[in-house]
Parts: C-alpha cells; structure tokens; sequence
C-alpha cells in the first residue's frame, strides 16, 4: 500500500528534498490559516474591515488620514494572535534547519508564528505585527505580548505606527535583497500558502527558478504561480509539509 508521502510527493521531489543544500521557503497566510489566522484571499473572499477592504485599511494613505484607525486594525489582529499557536506546516519548516545547511525562511506573514516554531533568521517581508516604528526617528519598539501598547516614541516622543509593509509602501531595506540573493543561490524552492498576487514577493520564486532551482508549490488551490512549479501539491500546508521529510 502506497504511503500518503508517496502518493502526493513525486520520486523526483522527494530526492530533490533528500539531496537539497540550499533551501528557500517562501510562505504567505495561507500557512497560518491552520493556526487560525485569517487568510486575506483565498476561496474567493477578501477581507474586509468595518466597512473597508484590508488594503484600505492597511494603507500609507490611511495612517496619514487616520493612524488610530490603522492601530485599531492591527491590535484586533494582535489580539487574535495572541492566542494562536504554531501548526504541523510552522514545526516541519522548523524542523528542516536540522536537515538543511542553508535553509531561509522568508514569508509575508508579520504573525511571528515560524519564530514561535523556533525558525530562526526568518526574512520578514512585510514587517511584524509585535513591532512599533516610530514615524520620525524609525526605532523599532517591540510590543509586549500581554502590556498596553504605547503610542509615543521613547526616543523622540512622536506617534508610533505598526511596523508592517502596508501598501503602498516599500519593504523594509535589505530584507527583499537578501531574500532575492538566498533564491538566487537556492537548488530547492518551496512556495507555500501565498496566492501570488503581491509583488515584490511573487517574484522569489521565478528568480529561484531562472537560477536552476526545483520549485515547489504547496496550496489547496492554483495561483498565478502553478504553471511555473516543477511540481505543485494540491491541499493544506499542515497536512502536507510533515510527509516531505518521511
Ligand atoms: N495551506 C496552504 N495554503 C493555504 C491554506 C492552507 N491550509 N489555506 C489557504 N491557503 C492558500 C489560499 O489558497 C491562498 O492562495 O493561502 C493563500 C493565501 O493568500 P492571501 O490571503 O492572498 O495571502 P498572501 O499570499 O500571504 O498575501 C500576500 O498580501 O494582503 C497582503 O501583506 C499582505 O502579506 C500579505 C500579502
């Protein structure tokens, strides 16, 4: 009787995973959705907040118009995360530092759950939702898990806004350059719960793959991104990243 790893991952993909060296996994919100963390698309909805799209709400023009607003926003979603947990998909990533020499993590969530799997040196793209920036000084507050938030900076005394990517805004400097130089260099690429849709980030994988790497994606549903993939594995990160390693 043929394994659930093998039904679902090829021979091919499975060597490429046993033989890999140097490994990027991009992932997006579709690998917390297990954890319970909203996803912003997928299954054909999108995110709306009292009213307002999520990209309205999380934009550079609203927290000119309105920063309580945008904080009103990110602390509810604080607030959910507070008590959600790592999934299998967060743990089996984790657990892939032991078996690669060079694995990079690089995601668009600013949830915080692969550095609660205890994934280390995770590129966040889009900035974390446990940080503050100041919008004079750029200091980087980190925002205690269960204490009021402040809304002054320390240093300077002026307003502090979340510290995520919101749209319309560029990300944070270095991050995406590092990101492109690890796809760049990577021989595995595993694209896992993203649709795709937000650049500069669904651009990783077609630098990894233009550089020779085997690229693989991991989703319950196609994107933009499919026909790309040397392979693509149709269901749900937490389901199916453990088997990769059987
Ligand atoms: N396992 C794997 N993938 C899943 C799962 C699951 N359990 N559940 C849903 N998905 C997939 C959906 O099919 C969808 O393709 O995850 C994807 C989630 O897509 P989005 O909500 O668009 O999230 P993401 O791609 O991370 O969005 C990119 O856009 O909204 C901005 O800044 C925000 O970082 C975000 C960026």
């Amino acid at each position: 009787m043929q394994t659930a790893r093998a039904q679902l991952i090829s021979p091919e993909l499975h060597e490429r995973f046993r033989t890999a060296e140097r490994v990027v996994v991009l992932t997006g919100a579709g690998v917390s959705a297990e954890s319970g963390v909203p996803t912003f698309r997928g299954g054909g909805n999108t995110t709306v907040w009292k009213g307002m799209p999520f990209d309205v709400i999380s934009s550079a023009t609203m927290v000119q118009r309105d920063l309580p607003a945008v904080w009103e926003w990110f602390d509810y979603r604080r607030n959910l995360l507070k008590q959600l947990k790592p999934n299998a998909a967060h743990h089996a990533i984790a657990d892939w530092q032991q078996q690669f020499p060079h694995l990079t993590v690089v995601t668009q969530n600013i949830d915080g759950l692969h550095q609660a799997a205890g994934t280390n040196n995770v590129i966040e793209l889009h900035g974390s939702i446990w940080r503050s920036r100041c919008i004079d000084c750029n200091s980087r507050p980190e925002i205690p898990r269960d204490e009021r938030r402040d809304s002054l900076c320390y240093e300077c005394g002026n307003h502090l806004r979340p510290d995520v990517v919101l749209f319309g805004e560029m990300l944070p400097p270095g991050a995406f350059e590092l990101a492109v130089e690890r796809a760049a260099a990577s021989d595995l690429c595993l694209v896992v719960g993203t649709s795709a849709l937000v650049y500069p980030a669904a651009g990783l994988p077609e630098i990894a793959k233009s550089s020779g790497a085997f690229v693989c994606e991991v989703n319950p549903e196609r994107t933009p991104l499919s026909d790309l993939c040397d392979e693509v594995i149709t269901g749900k990160a937490g389901d199916l990243l453990p088997l990769f390693s059987q």
